[in-house]
């Protein structure tokens, strides 16, 4: 079987995939959100530091569990569990992994709705609006479900399509052109940015470590954003980033490849935070308005600037090809799973996750209307809140907990087969040293993440931080 799989047919389209999978909404959307609402510079420390010490090395489990193991997250679970256990880890491993469908189930709408907003400032719909009246515009959107039924249709068609053509003929090609776009994107804008006037109090904000900001919110409370942000970011624990290490061949170490693809993630972050902040600080926007920051806020800015169409079109295109390039790349674990567990043909495997994911995507468009009413997680929660609320706050980190375990313990893998992997090829090594805190210390980290985020959503954090003062 093995030695059927189909490989990349270069490091750089394995990089690229890979990193396209990683950048998505959590760069362009929620890193500049969440940075404006937890404190600018202090925060973005915070957040390096935990993707140093919890992003990287789960990174380096998922790519090394998927090239060892050879398939999709359950398989490569039951490839390279100890023989000798009874424990069946690939039983949970199917829980985790039905979490990639999950996130597809709102990560499609979104996507769509920034294609929309990319087609609307083409379309001129912004023009002359008021802050006010861009903030309506989002609320009627969001009621009109046909419009995000349409655009979700299309991007989930398009990476049907693209998932098709299998991963060297279409999606490694698509997904490279994709990221050089992006790239290319990326620079325009944040050189427009830059050049707006009070640029400077814009980058003060980001990248200044003031305390003050910092714990307005409670410091557990922002602690616990940095560390969740350092794994939705990196789409750690369900098996995203696994499926593409089981396209790659040995001929290089994964530490290497781990740091390569950690830095354009966050090259990606920060380069946002610069197209962001600087054009918050040069029309007096505060950053710190949470999720609605690119929705209702941005358009407002761009209509704002002379030839602010093409920006804002440019702007929405930027983050529609981030987004899509992790739909694809997650669409294809569903797609991988359907070809490695069930035998599935890769167009039959496609056509049938493509149609499931059609039918799910439907109740997060329509909890913002007709399904208003459906209130899961408290007053004012729809179905998207949910379905983030699954993903971010419970399988992301209850999946890299998983995987910590089964690389790090005997009766799993084990270590010295785990870092037998990780180090096969040329580049450089991941030292042996570092077992200890990967089997003691990571366990505790993100069951700390975990319990935190649980805490929160509970309303016993408010409490508990009342009683500390904090
Ligand atoms: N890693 C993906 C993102 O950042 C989920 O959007």
């Amino acid at each position: 079987m093995a030695q059927q799989r189909e490989l990349f047919a270069s490091r750089l389209g394995f990089i690229l995939m890979t990193a396209g999978c990683a950048i998505g909404l959590g760069n362009v959307w929620r890193f500049p959100y969440i940075v404006g609402q937890y404190g600018g510079g202090l925060f973005v420390l915070l957040y390096f530091f935990f993707l140093a010490i919890l992003g990287f090395p789960v990174l380096l489990m998922e790519l090394s569990l998927g090239r060892a193991g050879r398939s999709t997250y359950p398989g490569a679970f039951r490839n390279l569990q100890n023989p000798e256990t009874r424990f069946r880890w690939s039983g949970f491993a199917y829980v985790l992994f039905a979490g990639n469908l999950i996130l597809l189930m709102f990560y499609a709408p979104v996507t769509g709705w920034l294609l929309a907003y990319a087609v609307d400032f083409v379309r001129g719909v912004f023009n002359g609006m008021t802050p006010a009246e861009c903030g309506a515009y989002f609320g009627s959107f969001l009621e009109n479900p046909w419009k995000q039924i349409g655009y979700t249709v299309f991007v989930t068609v398009l990476t049907i399509v693209i998932c098709m053509g299998g991963v060297r003929k279409t999606i490694e090609k698509s997904i490279k052109y994709m990221m050089i776009g992006l790239f290319f994107l990326l620079i325009l804008l944040v050189v427009r940015s830059l050049s707006l006037p009070n640029a400077g109090e814009g980058i003060n904000f980001f990248l200044d470590p003031s305390p003050e900001h910092f714990i307005r919110n409670g410091l557990l409370e922002t602690v616990h954003a940095a560390m969740a942000q350092a794994f939705f970011t990196l789409s750690l624990g369900i098996g995203s980033i696994a499926i593409c290490g089981s396209y790659i061949g040995r001929d290089r170490s994964l530490p290497q490849e781990g740091v390569w693809i950690t830095v354009l993630d966050t090259s990606m972050a920060i380069c946002s935070g610069l197209i962001v902040f600087p054009a918050c600080a040069a029309f007096n926007i505060d950053p710190g308005q949470g999720p609605a920051l690119i929705f209702v806020t941005l358009p407002n800015v761009f209509q704002s600037m002379p030839f602010g169409a093409f920006w804002g079109c440019l702007f929405f295109l930027f983050l529609s090809i981030a987004a899509l390039s992790t739909l694809i790349a997650v669409f294809e674990n569903l797609a991988a799973f359907g070809i490695d567990e069930l035998k599935w043909e890769r167009k039959k495997s496609c056509s049938v996750f493509g149609g499931a994911l059609l039918i799910l995507s439907m109740p997060c468009i329509l909890g913002f209307n007709l399904w208003k009413s459906f209130q899961p997680l408290g007053e004012g929660t729809n179905v998207l809140d949910l379905e983030d609320f699954i993903v971010s706050d419970n399988l992301l980190p209850l999946g890299a907990l998983y995987l910590t375990v089964f690389c790090m313990n005997r009766y799993g893998w084990g270590a010295k087969n785990f870092y037998g992997e990780l180090n096969t090829g040329i580049g450089w090594k991941f030292p042996w040293i570092v077992r200890h805190y990967l089997r003691w210390g990571l366990p505790l980290v993100i069951l700390t993440i975990w319990a935190i985020g649980m805490l929160k959503k509970t309303g016993l954090l408010d409490k508990l931080t009342g009683l500390l003062g904090a």
